[in-house]
C-alpha cells in the first residue's frame, strides 16, 4: 500500500493505530515534560502535530529535531487534545533523516518577506506560502486539461524550437549549437556559435498558435499547453522571459464563440480550484489580508480573495469594443484631469493604467475588449469591414490586466497575404501557413491564456516570480 501522506493522516479516524509520519519539521516547542513537533510533507497546508513524552524519548534523541530537518516518526494516531485539528501522533520513535543546522538553515519559523524567500528560491517549496501556491498551480493545470477534454478539444504538442516568429514581435531567443568541450573560435578568439544545425536560424517559440491552427484545421478543436519564451527586457511583476501558455484553437468558431469559450474556461477553472483547494485558498487569503494591512487603503484589494473568485465565477464579463473603451476613457476623470501618464486617443495601445481604470474603477469586473486597431495587433487577425480594426479579443482581469489575448483568424488567402506583405512578414518562408488558406480554409478562432498571470489572480500573489517554481527573468537563470 502507498505510504499515507500527512493530508491523508489528518483525515483518518484516530484509533490508536500505529502510523508513520514522514516530512520536514516546521516548528518545535514544549516543556521539560513534553515536546510538540509540527511536521509538514507538502501534501497539505496543515501540519501534523507530533507529541513526544520526554519521559519515554530522551531529549538527547531529539537534539537534531530543528526547523527544516527531515524526520520519520512512528507513533499512535490519537484524537488531538488541542483545538484546530482532529488528530495528533503520540511518538514512539523519532528519527532524524537529514538534520538542518539551526545556525545555518535560512527558513526559520518566523515570518520571512517574499523577497527574502525569493533569494532562497531553492528552498521555498518548504514554506507554507509556496506550498499553497504550487498546489494551486497544479490544480489549475489539471482543471485546464479537464475542461478542454470535456469540451472535445485535443491536446497537441507544439514545438519549442521554431524558425517562425508567430507574433511578429521581433524579440526572440536564438537557438545555436555549441561544442562546450571544444568551442570553435573566430579569428578574434571569440566563441563561434554555429547556426547550421537546422540549416537556418531558429528561435525559442513565442507562441504555439500557428502550429495549433494547422492542427485545428484538421482535428477541429485543439489546445496547446507549454512553455513559451519572450526576449523582452521587462522587469515587471507581470512579465517572465519563460512562461506557460494555454492556446485553444477551434475550427468554425467565430469571435463570439471564442469569447464564450474564454469566459466558460476561466470560470470552470476557478470553480474547480474553489472546490478542491479550499484550505490553501483560505491560507492565501489570510496571508494577503496580513500583507495588505501595511498598504494604503487605495492599494488594497476591494474584496477578500475567495469572495473575489466567487464574484468572477458568478458574474458575466463585460464585453465592449476597443472604440467604446476609448470613448469611456476619453470621458473619464483621470483623462480630463491629465492624470493618465499616457494620454488617450484612438489608435493607442492601451497601457496598464487604462486597463486598470476600465476593469477596477469603471466596470469593477473582468472585461473583454474586442475589435482593436489593426496596427497594434498581429498580422493573422481577421480584418473587419471598416478597414481599420481586426477581430481581436483581450480579456482583462482586476489587479492583473491582460490575462488572455486572442482573435478570430483571417481565413481569406488574399487578405492574409496582403497583410503579411504590409507588415513585412515573408510569405515565402510562411508558405505552409498560407497553404491552409489555399486549401479548405474555414473561419477559426483561438486565444492564449498566460498561466502565471491566471495563477497570480487566483492566489493573490503580487509578483509573477512567486507563482512559477523557477522564474526566468532578465539576469535570472541560476537554477
Ligand atoms: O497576447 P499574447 O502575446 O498572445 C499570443 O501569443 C497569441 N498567439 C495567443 C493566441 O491567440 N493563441 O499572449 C497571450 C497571453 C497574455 O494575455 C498574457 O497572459 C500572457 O500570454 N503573456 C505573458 N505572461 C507572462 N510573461 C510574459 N512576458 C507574457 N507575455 C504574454
Ligand atoms: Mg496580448
Amino acid at each position: 500500500m502507498a505510504k499515507p501522506t500527512i493530508k491523508e493522516l489528518l483525515t483518518t479516524a484516530p484509533q490508536e493505530q500505529t502510523v508513520e509520519v514522514l516530512g520536514w519539521v516546521r516548528n518545535r516547542r514544549g516543556s521539560k515534560q513534553v515536546a510538540f513537533i509540527t511536521v509538514n510533507d507538502g501534501s497539505t497546508i496543515h501540519n501534523i502535530q507530533v507529541v513526544v513524552d520526554l519521559n519515554q524519548i530522551s531529549e538527547e534523541q531529539l537534539k537534531e529535531v530543528h526547523t527544516g530537518a527531515s524526520v520519520r516518526v512512528l507513533g499512535k494516531l490519537v484524537p488531538s487534545q488541542g483545538s484546530g485539528q482532529a488528530v495528533e501522533v503520540q511518538a514512539q520513535e523519532v528519527e532524524v533523516l537529514g538534520p538542518a543546522d539551526p545556525e545555518k538553515y535560512p527558513l526559520q519559523p518566523k515570518k520571512h518577506s517574499l523577497e527574502f524567500v525569493r533569494e532562497n528560491a531553492h528552498l521555498r517549496a518548504r514554506t507554507a506560502t509556496f506550498g499553497a501556491v504550487f498546489r494551486v498551480r497544479h490544480h489549475v493545470s489539471y482543471a485546464i486539461h479537464k475542461f478542454f477534454h470535456e469540451e472535445g478539444f485535443f491536446y497537441v504538442h507544439s514545438p519549442i524550437i521554431t524558425a517562425s516568429d508567430a507574433e511578429g514581435a521581433g524579440a526572440m531567443f536564438r537557438v545555436t549549437t555549441l561544442d562546450l568541450k571544444n568551442p570553435p573560435l573566430t579569428q578574434e578568439g571569440e566563441v563561434n556559435f554555429k547556426e547550421d544545425f537546422f540549416e537556418r536560424p531558429t528561435n525559442l517559440t513565442v507562441s504555439g498558435q500557428l502550429e495549433a491552427e494547422l492542427m485545428a484545421l484538421g482535428l477541429g478543436r485543439v489546445y496547446t499547453f507549454g512553455p513559451t519564451f519572450r526576449a523582452e527586457n521587462s522587469n515587471t511583476t507581470r512579465h517572465l522571459a519563460e512562461f506557460w501558455m494555454i492556446e485553444p484553437e477551434a475550427a468554425f468558431y467565430d469571435i463570439h464563440d471564442n469569447m464564450d469559450l474564454a469566459e466558460r474556461f476561466v470560470k470552470y477553472v476557478i470553480r474547480h480550484v474553489l472546490e478542491h483547494c479550499a484550505d490553501d485558498l483560505a491560507f492565501l487569503e489570510k496571508r494577503l489580508l496580513d500583507e495588505e494591512k501595511s498598504k494604503k487603503e487605495s492599494e488594497r484589494s476591494p474584496m477578500p480573495l475567495i469572495e473575489k473568485l466567487n464574484f468572477v465565477v458568478e458574474n458575466a464579463f463585460e464585453r465592449l469594443s476597443y472604440t467604446e473603451a476609448i470613448e469611456l476613457l476619453l470621458q473619464s476623470k483621470p483623462q480630463k484631469k491629465n492624470q493618465f501618464q499616457f494620454p488617450v486617443s484612438w489608435g493607442i495601445d492601451l497601457q496598464a493604467e487604462h486597463e486598470r481604470y476600465l476593469v477596477e474603477k469603471h466596470f469593477k469586473k473582468p472585461v473583454i475588449l474586442t475589435d482593436y486597431p489593426k496596427e497594434i495587433k498581429a498580422f493573422y487577425m481577421k480584418q473587419n469591414d471598416d478597414g481599420k480594426t481586426v477581430r481581436a479579443m483581450d480579456v482583462l482581469f482586476p489587479g492583473i490586466g491582460e490575462i488572455i489575448g486572442g482573435s478570430q483568424r483571417e481565413e481569406d488567402y488574399d487578405k492574409l497575404k496582403r497583410r503579411m506583405e504590409e507588415v513585412g512578414i515573408s510569405t515565402e518562408e510562411m508558405w505552409w501557413y498560407l497553404d491552409t488558406r489555399r486549401f479548405g480554409s474555414v473561419p477559426h478562432s483561438g486565444f492564449g491564456l498566460g498561466l502565471e498571470r491566471f495563477v497570480q489572480f487566483i492566489t493573490g500573489m503580487g509578483n509573477i516570480r512567486d507563482v512559477i517554481p523557477f522564474p526566468r527573468t532578465p539576469g535570472n537563470a541560476e537554477f
